[in-house]
């Protein structure tokens, strides 16, 4: 069985875009590959979140996650810091990655430039960390958005690197996790783009009923057809796209009906579309608030999976001390 670690930022803010776009397909992977998931708090430390907070934020992602489907029965769910295992690799890996191209890394670029002010070595060897989360299990495949393909192409450098100055065949090329079918694409409510992208254009699966409405009653629409069957502007796409996914196939129909025929109401279909997502959303809130609820199981959850990783971290730590020549009296 192929070995899969994804990390998860700790910030607490799934909204309807990740849930049905990655989340449902993390669901599904767990049962096809010996998975880990782990919440990177480590790395948000690079951006200085209050003390008072971040135990918090990892709270909340992880009853995210759980509530979403992650199964800690079938899947190894844990807290990074847990496994300080990870910030070993990272220091051993550290002495073999160069200050240029860490520099050169999009991400380090892009924060040197909106945070001017905050340019730590955390966040330069971010990569290096990323590499050690993943190289720690061995693993072979990760599921990795756009904005993460570098930060994995730089792990599978590091490996190379090791396997070559080292003459051993040890870590793997992690390569990207392909999910075999299309990523849904959820848009987001301000016109364009999918959501996440900007403030302001997602539902999050945190929002009240009262919050969800009026962000969808505020989406942007237009004027209406003038003729049948005109071609949908992009924000009305949009809110179609959504609808197609989160309502039943009958209302889809009838809306797009609508539209055909000059007929639409936006504000009818916008008041129905919130309803539907608030269906959706109902039942995950509800499931979010009953775990985060339950301390004791978090507790276990944690506990059990960073035992587990512990396992193969351990296993990798003695290899690659010994490789490196670190050994035991
Ligand atoms: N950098 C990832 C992000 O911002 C989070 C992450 C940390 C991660 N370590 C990882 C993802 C290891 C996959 C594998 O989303």
């Amino acid at each position: 069985m192929k070995t899969v670690v994804s990390g998860i930022r700790p910030t607490g803010q799934l909204h309807l875009g990740n849930y049905f776009g990655a989340l449902k397909n993390f669901v599904k992977m767990q049962h096809d590959a010996r998975c880990y998931f782990f919440i990177a708090d480590y790395h948000s430390l690079t951006t200085h979140p209050d003390p008072e907070h971040l135990h918090g934020n990892v709270q909340n992602a992880l009853a995210e996650y759980l509530a979403a489907g992650l199964d800690p029965e079938v899947a190894t769910i844990y807290v990074q810091s847990d496994l300080p295992q990870t910030a070993e690799l990272s220091l051993l890996l550290s002495m073999h990655a160069y200050i240029g191209e860490l520099e050169r890394t999009a991400s380090f670029k892009e924060k040197v430039r909106k945070h001017p002010e905050n340019v730590n070595a955390g966040l330069l060897c971010y990569p290096v960390l990323m590499a050690s989360d993943i190289l720690i299990h061995r693993a072979d495949f990760v599921p990795v958005g756009k904005d993460q393909e570098q930060h994995l192409e730089m792990t599978r450098k590091f490996a190379r690197r090791f396997n070559t100055i080292y003459g051993v065949d040890y870590f793997p090329e992690s390569m990207p996790y392909n999910f075999g079918q299309e990523l849904t694409k959820v848009p987001g409510l301000d016109g364009s783009g999918k959501m996440g992208k900007s403030e302001g254009n997602g539902i999050y699966l945190a929002d009240t009923d009262e919050v969800i409405r009026k962000k969808v009653m505020k989406a942007v629409t237009d004027q209406g057809p003038t003729e049948p069957n005109q071609p949908m502007a992009e924000p009305i796409a949009n809110i179609f796209t959504i609808m197609k996914i989160v309502s039943p196939e009958d209302t889809y129909r009838f809306f797009l009906d609508k539209y055909n025929a000059c007929e639409i109401r936006y504000g009818d279909m916008k008041k129905q579309l919130a309803e539907d997502i608030i269906k959706v959303v109902t039942p995950i809130r509800d499931r979010i608030a009953e775990i985060k609820s339950r301390q004791g199981y978090l507790h276990e959850v944690v506990t059990a999976g960073a035992e587990r990783a512990r396992l193969s971290a351990d296993e990798t730590m003695r290899a690659v001390r010994e490789i490196m020549g670190i050994k035991p009296f």
